[in-house]
């Protein structure tokens, strides 16, 4: 069976743990800072903070722009679960915004209709890979926290994704584009902001007793992370060359490609197809056939609340599937997953 994701990891990155372990320092130190400043630099960002996931960076880059009851936050519908509970753990309420379809992230016309005046942020994702363009977002004056979690490497301009917005998060779960684990960061310009998010990230020493809470990365997991941020740009060419090969196999198809990668702008985190059939016998076949895809999204959330008035997301829902695109896939398994894909759309 051809994994929908798998982490791409090496020897190397089996040395940088060890010679942790070894030094007896496992805890939050010396490799989280440097993790934090290699980071930063990439992105082109002042500075970084590292937290446990990128769940608690969205939480702690909430709190410090001061999200909390009586405040409501922008996200989209169309997006994972982790989005609506950041806000929900902040008292605030989250409200849902429909998709754009070319983006696959949020659409700003309908941002801009939910602002009012108790909008503390938009949380704008770079969905599956795809830069989304902050400008419109920007221009709407409330403060934008980029989610970079699916999109670390993807360009806004020449630069990478994640440093326009106010503050900007990165997840390095298991299956990212970059791995320690479960772990995550929060970029930023200015230095009151990251100041907020180091001080919530642990409560040891205080001497106030405001709600904080232990979410720090630990030394081990920062040394996978440099080891595997060393090697980005290689996890990145790799997945774009894993696309482009997909690109050309299933031009003739009777599916919708995502955006092309001219210019470079995305990383194709994920490799997400329009079908106009019903997605999942289309699963369960192409599970016959040795590929696992997967639904991008698991459900979008105003179906888990029960409410209507999305209907770029429910279309999106019904008619997007995500195909195995990481480094470590092989030329036979792109080929196999090809080959698969075609046969069950031309049986459709
Ligand atoms: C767009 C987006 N934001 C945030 C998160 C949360 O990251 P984590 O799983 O590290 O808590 C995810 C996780 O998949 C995600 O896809």
């Amino acid at each position: 069976m051809i994994a929908h994701s798998r982490p791409t990891l090496s020897e190397a990155d089996v040395q940088r743990v060890a010679a942790v372990v070894r030094s007896g320092q496992i805890a939050q130190g010396p490799e989280v800072e440097a993790f934090e400043r290699e980071l930063a630099a990439f992105v082109g960002q002042r500075g970084a903070a590292a937290v446990s996931s990128g769940s608690a960076a969205l939480h702690l880059a909430l709190l410090a722009l001061g999200a909390g009851p009586d405040t409501e936050v922008v996200i989209p519908t169309y997006v994972c679960d982790a989005l609506y509970h950041a806000v929900s753990h902040c008292g605030a309420t989250p409200v849902l915004a429909d998709a754009e379809p070319a983006t696959l992230s949020l659409d700003p016309d309908d941002v801009k209709r939910r602002l009012t005046a108790r909008t503390a942020a938009v949380i704008l994702p770079h969905a599956f890979g795809l830069a989304a363009g902050v400008e419109a977002f920007l221009a709407m004056g409330v403060p934008v926290i980029e989610d970079c979690a699916q999109a670390i490497g993807a360009l806004d301009g020449a630069r990478p994704v994640g440093r326009r917005g106010a503050l900007a998060i990165f997840s390095f779960y298991a299956t990212k584009m970059l791995t320690t684990g479960e772990g995550g960061m929060v970029v930023a310009g200015d230095p009151a902001l990251l100041a907020r998010v180091r001080d919530l990230r642990e409560y040891d020493e205080r001497t106030d007793l405001a709600p904080r809470f232990n979410y720090k990365l630990t030394d081990l997991q920062a040394a996978l992370g440099r080891s595997q941020l060393a090697r980005l740009p290689e996890f990145i060419a790799r997945r774009r060359a894993v696309a482009r090969a997909y690109r050309r196999a299933l031009a003739g198809l009777p599916c919708r490609l995502p955006p092309d990668d001219a210019g470079g702008r995305h990383v194709y985190h994920r490799f997400v197809i329009g079908v106009e059939c019903p997605l999942d016998p289309l699963i369960a076949q192409l599970e016959g056939l040795g590929v696992r895809c997967r639904r991008p999204v698991f459900r979008p959330l105003h179906r888990a609340l029960g409410r209507a008035g999305y209907p770029r997301a429910d279309t999106l829902w019904e008619q997007t599937l995500s195909l195995p695109c990481y480094p470590s896939l092989t030329d036979g398994e792109v080929r196999r997953v090809t080959e698969a894909v075609a046969e069950t759309l031309e049986r459709r």
